[in-house]
């Protein structure tokens, strides 16, 4: 304990610019099901997750240990490149896989889907790959800037509103990915 009121106030955990959203008690109770509901999807079969570098590191670690079956991880990062701060739908991949999905069955495991345009991309890449099947499962759903109406989401932890949102592995500038919870930044000047 410190013995200074204001140093506490001063922890990124209780940073006055954050406006929670999602508590990490919420957070576990709904990976916990989504892993019920991916496990008795899966019934007999072995799959691969596919986690998406950065921002699905907290989800992929925590969904994978609520998944009851055979399964191994992989992981990719790619970068989106956006115009201003709008995606333009150009994804560079800076990791690819280290092994090959030909006859696996895949869940591709993403922190958040906005405009829906990096994960397009990234399944139109997998999918030229010959898996069994793929599926996606993202731990947050912004419906509202979608560009692309037509990507099927199979597994989705939250809706969010049209604010931008940290924490839980999603970061702004690099910052907050070890928040325990999902906020809003209240002031993103200050961000
Ligand atoms: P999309 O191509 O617009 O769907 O971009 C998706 C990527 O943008 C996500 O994987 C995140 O890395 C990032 N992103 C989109 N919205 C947010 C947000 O509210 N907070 C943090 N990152 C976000
Ligand atoms: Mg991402």
């Amino acid at each position: 304990m410190s013995a200074n009121a204001n140093a506490v106030s001063a922890t990124e955990f209780t940073n006055p610019n954050l406006s929670i959203l999602f508590s990490a008690d919420q957070i576990k109770a709904r990976v916990a099901e989504l892993g019920r509901q991916i496990t008795a999807d899966y019934a007999g079969k072995e799959i691969v997750l596919v986690g998406v570098l950065k921002g699905s590191c907290l989800f992929m670690a925590d969904l994978m240990r609520q998944i009851d079956l055979p399964l191994t991880i992989d992981f990719m990062a790619v970068s989106s490149y956006k115009d201003g701060t709008k995606s333009t739908g150009d994804v560079e991949i800076l990791k690819d896989l280290s092994n090959p999905i030909r006859g696996k069955h895949v869940l591709v495991v993403e922190d958040i889907v906005d405009t829906g345009l990096t994960l397009t991309r990234l399944l139109d890449i997998l999918d030229s790959r010959g898996a069994d099947s793929i599926r996606l499962a993202t731990f947050l759903d912004k419906p509202e800037p979608r560009i692309n109406k037509e990507l099927k989401i199979d597994y989705t932890g939250f809706v969010v509103p049209n604010e931008f949102v940290v924490g839980y592995g999603l970061d702004a500038a690099g910052r907050y990915r070890n928040l325990p919870f999902v906020a809003v930044v209240r002031d993103p000047s200050k961000a």
